[in-house]
């Protein structure tokens, strides 16, 4: 089970200005009991999905089952935000290093990059995973496109159809006729689930399958998770977490989120977070409709790489941020130091140390330094990386997004931003139905630009 370490973000540790006092949290345990409350009673009544997920036993055999029957050493995984995100987070922790299996994630056109990365790889030991909840996304049709030619100009049409599998709605899209047409197999997104709230649907579970990963864990990770965010404000690191962003991002103007992991797998799980935090609580809108432009911009540093970049700024430029540190108690391998250089002063202190003891330090060190700056901070510590604490730490984030979202007011589950920026690509690239974008387009190719050469 994780844990939360919120001493750095109360005023009598970093004083009045940028702290929440202590009284703040004791009125939040009384007042924020209508959060979980309606995030439950949204569940209860089908509105919402991603909290129910890791209750349902079916779901790990589906694609267990699919896996185990499909043994290619590449999967070539094409989708973008959060049918992208979230299973390239799960393979940046869980992958071992001798593994034989390989994921590759297409979530760019850039045309080079397309290119390179399937001349890089052979089409004959590998199977793709098309995943997009609507089913249309520009971006994800147009690369399946590309990749479905490499593959049947590989090992020809009929082959090639056994080589996809679709992940998207179970009765809308455009990605759903096309497999149903071509015979692909198809996983379901459930519709009450949105896109960055899809880790843990196949979007996630199939490549976690697929790579050889305890899905099961993953889910039971996940369970544990899913019963503490219900719980009562003092036990629930969840919705603690969301109202001390809240606070800080509304009270002490911390608009920024630093999301800081300590581990080298919790990495891309920093950047799955960055969506989710970002697409869910950047709203013009509040539920009553009055314009509120909320949202605290996440951002990602990496420890320790990162101390040596962004701390400096961190510590002494603007106190505009809150940091969100993700630690991890023990590692696979501490890798002890031994050597014989003890009469090098930078050398002997290490003697006898191991590399874990210096990262815990070093993590600890940032937290001091940031802490006597007056810089909010908080730590979420899991015992250690593997399927369950992943399990756990996703669908802790995403209560704690759903939370936010409550005390926000806002609507955490959409994203009518993303969407006006789908809908003029459709109509820039000539799709119909999308003519009434033409005229906002023609608009802009019109303006004057101001441009320096
Ligand atoms: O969270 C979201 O809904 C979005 O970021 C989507 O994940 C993203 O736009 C991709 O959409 P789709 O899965 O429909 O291709």
């Amino acid at each position: 089970m994780l844990e939360l370490d919120y001493t750095n973000v109360l005023d009598s540790t970093i004083g009045p200005s940028h702290g929440i006092p202590q009284i703040a949290f004791e009125k939040a345990a009384e007042s924020s009991k209508h959060v979980v409350e309606h995030v439950q009673k949204a569940h209860e009544s089908g509105e919402l999905g991603f909290g129910d997920l890791p209750f349902d036993e079916g779901s790990v055999k589906s694609v267990t089952d699919f896996a185990r029957a499909h043994g290619q050493r590449n999967l070539l995984l094409i989708g973008i935000g959060g049918s992208a995100l979230g299973p390239a987070a799960l393979e940046a922790a869980l992958a071992k290093p001798n593994t034989d299996r390989r994921l590759i994630v297409l979530d760019n056109i850039d045309p080079d990059f397309i290119h390179d990365t399937l001349e890089s790889i052979d089409a004959r030991e590998t199977l793709v995973n098309v995943i997009a909840k609507s089913g249309v996304t520009a971006e994800t049709m147009a690369t399946f496109a590309i990749v479905r030619q490499w593959m049947v100009d590989a090992i020809g049409s009929s082959e090639a159809a056994k080589r996809f599998v679709a992940t998207t709605d179970p009765a809308k899209g455009d990605l759903l006729a096309i497999a149903r047409q071509e015979n692909y197999p198809v996983f379901e997104i459930p519709p009450n689930v949105g896109g960055r709230f899809s880790v843990l649907t196949p979007v996630g579970t199939l490549p976690a399958a697929l790579l050889g990963f305890n899905v099961g864990a993953i889910m039971h990770g996940a369970r544990d998770a899913a019963l503490q965010a219900r719980k009562s404000f003092k036990e629930n690191p969840a919705l603690v977490t969301a109202f001390i962003e809240f606070v800080l991002e509304r009270e002490r103007s911390k608009r920024l989120l630093v999301l800081f992991p300590y581990s080298q797998p919790l990495w891309k799980f920093a950047f799955w977070f960055k969506q989710l935090w970002g697409e869910s609580l950047g709203k013009k809108l509040d539920r009553r409709g009055r314009d509120v432009y909320y949202g605290q911009t996440p951002t990602a540093a990496l420890g320790v790489t990162d101390q040596h970049s962004q701390l400096q700024l961190f510590i002494e430029g603007p106190n505009d941020k809150s940091f969100l540190f993700w630690d991890v108690k023990e590692f696979r391998h501490p890798l002890p130091i031994q050597h014989s250089f003890s009469s090098f002063d930078s050398m002997a202190y290490l003697n006898n140390k191991t590399i874990a003891d210096l990262f815990h330090a070093e993590k600890k060190a940032t937290e001091i330094a940031l802490t006597d700056a007056c810089r909010p901070n908080a730590t979420v510590t899991v015992a250690r990386i593997n399927e369950e604490t992943i399990g756990g730490l996703m669908m802790f984030s995403q209560y704690v997004a759903a939370y936010a979202g409550e005390f926000y007011d806002i609507n955490a589950f959409d994203q009518p931003g993303v969407e006006y920026g789908k809908k003029l690509t459709f109509a820039m690239m000539g799709r119909s139905g999308f003519a009434e974008y033409d005229r906002k387009i023609e608009e802009t190719r019109k303006r004057e630009r101001a441009v320096i050469r």
